[in-house]
């Protein structure tokens, strides 16, 4: 843990930003995706926060053991917990665990449907299922529904609890990308199969962040919103355009300054003596690589104050140098604000370090305490 760097989520605007999820999908409920530790947010608080505070009844997990962490952490609250990716449903004391703890596996291959209807455990536990309809990584191929229904028959079961698909290319255009008509085509014909062959569906979900901020797929019973909630569109850059969604950054990523000193240009700083490219103010802060502040921020452009500094030599372990002008006023013991709310800065950032949003929100290590403001 590092004394004054922080990463201080605020809550509040968790809110704000599910009031406009809620303006977009008013008619849907929100299945709020929390895996990887809310991304990088904090699981518990989060997910506490959006449930008392918000009424969000439905949480999507990756793992089991982040819903065992959730289950067991707000062990009073009656809301449901989705895991979607690494269900290990073949462990006894999963298997168990699930239905006694009322965590829902979503069953995403042949084998774990097969699994499931034959284990006792799960005889009378609701049926999630997730189809692949262009996505390619989980999920029951579509082209196997047939057998799904007639599985599901010879079991006895005729209901499912929710049905659901995946989008590939939710970053990119909903109406114009080829994989993304074909899923939304699919999923139709996924419905259509399963009522005509009398199998009822309580509830449907399809839209992760791009296709909200894209008003596709708000008709289902459920959206299931994960990086728009957190703040970020989750659209390429360059197709702002596409977004009806205008989102703050929960978070505000904070740290200090340890030391300032004056450079002339070419003077060599840090690991590997790089010059730096004109004399100025050098201010030495306390994040590095170690804290999930990586090597590929250098060159960034990050603000202090009115001043522009630029990350420059190579990112430490535990702290980098930023290069301002010679007339800077930063000194050491200032407070450094590396992002705040403003989306569009944290996605250049994300950008100048070929990364994406959600990557550089869940590299943020133990090590940067993660404070909770309500203000
Ligand atoms: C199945 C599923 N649904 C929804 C989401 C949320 O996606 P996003 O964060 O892009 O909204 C995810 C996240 O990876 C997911 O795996």
């Amino acid at each position: 843990m590092r004394k004054g760097s922080q990463l201080v989520v605020d809550l509040k605007i968790l809110g704000e930003n599910y009031s406009k999820v809620k303006d977009l999908a008013p008619n849907a409920d929100v299945l709020f995706m929390v895996k990887a530790d809310a991304y990088g947010h904090g699981l518990v608080p989060v997910s506490s926060y959006a449930h008392k505070e918000l009424g969000i009844k439905d949480f999507g997990c990756a793992s089991v053991g982040e819903a065992m962490a959730l289950r067991s952490q707000l062990k009073d609250e009656k809301f449901e917990i989705y895991v979607f990716s690494d269900t290990q449903l073949e462990l006894t004391e999963f298997s168990q665990y699930y239905v006694n703890h009322r965590v829902k596996p979503v069953l995403k291959t042949l084998q774990d449907l097969d699994f499931f209807l034959n284990c006792d455990d799960f005889k009378f536990f609701p049926i999630c299922l997730k189809f692949n309809t262009g996505m390619n990584r989980l999920g029951i191929d579509f082209d196997k529904r047939e057998q799904v229904i007639e599985l599901l028959k010879k079991h006895g079961r005729s209901e499912v609890h929710h049905l659901m698909t995946h989008f590939a290319c939710a970053s990119q255009s909903m109406n114009k990308n080829k994989r993304n008509l074909k899923a939304r085509e699919e999923f139709n014909i996924l419905k259509e199969d399963f009522r005509n062959a009398g199998i009822s569906v309580e509830h449907t979900s399809i839209a992760n962040s791009g296709a909200i901020e894209q008003k596709v797929g708000l008709e289902e019973t459920h959206i299931r919103p994960g990086l728009m909630m957190y703040g970020p569109s989750s659209l390429n850059p360059g197709l702002e355009n596409l977004s009806h969604y205008d989102g703050r950054l929960i978070s505000r990523l904070e740290t200090y300054v340890i030391n300032t000193f004056e450079v002339e240009q070419g003077q060599p700083i840090g690991y590997g003596a790089t010059p730096v490219p004109h004399a100025g103010v050098v201010a030495v802060i306390a994040l590095g690589y170690g804290d999930g502040f990586p090597t590929r921020f250098r060159g960034a452009k990050l603000r202090f104050q009115d001043e522009i500094g630029v990350v420059s030599g190579r990112v430490n372990m535990d702290m980098s140098a930023v290069l301002f002008d010679k007339n800077s006023k930063i000194k050491a013991g200032d407070k450094f604000t590396v992002w705040d709310q403003d989306t569009e800065f944290y996605k250049q950032l994300c950008t100048h370090a070929q990364s994406i949003p959600y990557e550089i929100f869940c590299q943020i290590t133990p090590r940067v305490p993660r404070i909770y403001s309500l203000k």
